[in-house]
């Protein structure tokens, strides 16, 4: 599977199969969130794995009562520590984090897994529940898991609504 391929499958999912993942599997998938690239090259994040069924339990509330997390085995919450902005004004710790998140995304589809990116959390509750110190913050949260629903690619804006070419800037 090439990466365009990864992209243009890769959908949210939120119906997820009651079968574990293979821990070759999650460790690829955790391999392709080690290698992104950050700013600096500082890796400042951490990726906490959460299996034990009590805590993802929990972890619904922690996620606004987003109940289809809890079927997923697997709840990968991405964390860092380095609170700087960069010269552009963008939180490093933000950006790095997502882009581990989505590699790590494309690698699970590559896998055969689904996963779902959860900005609906409450930080606090999150790290409370995990143990995450106090100097880390979660970025995102993401249920991982082999999918139970086939989803239709859902809408995207056409290229000439995103791209501008030189000063040529459209409304
Ligand atoms: C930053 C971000 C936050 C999101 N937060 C949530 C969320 O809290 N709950 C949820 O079910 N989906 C969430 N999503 C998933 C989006 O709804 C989804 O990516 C979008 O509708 C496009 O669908 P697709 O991912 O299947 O292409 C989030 C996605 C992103 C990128």
């Amino acid at each position: 599977m090439d990466v365009m391929h990864a992209i243009l499958e890769r959908r949210s999912i939120r119906r997820y199969q009651n079968r574990p993942i293979e821990q070759p599997v999650l460790n690829k998938v955790l391999e392709a969130g080690r290698l992104a690239p950050s700013a600096r090259n500082q890796q400042d994040w951490r990726f906490v794995v959460v299996k034990d069924p009590d805590l993802r339990a929990k972890m619904v509330d922690a996620c606004c009562g987003q109940r289809f997390i809890q079927d997923a085995p697997v709840h990968l919450v991405v964390c860092a520590n380095n609170v700087r902005d960069m010269a552009c004004g963008q939180p490093a710790r933000t950006v790095d984090c997502s882009i581990a998140l989505s590699f790590m995304m494309l690698e699970a589809m590559e896998c055969g897994l689904g996963t779902c990116w959860l900005g609906s959390f409450d930080n606090q509750a999150v790290k409370t529940l995990l143990r995450i110190p106090d100097d880390y913050q979660v970025v995102a949260v993401t249920p991982l898991g082999y999918p139970d629903e086939q989803v239709d690619a859902r809408p995207r804006k056409a290229l000439d609504q995103v791209v501008a070419y030189d000063d040529q800037w459209t409304d």
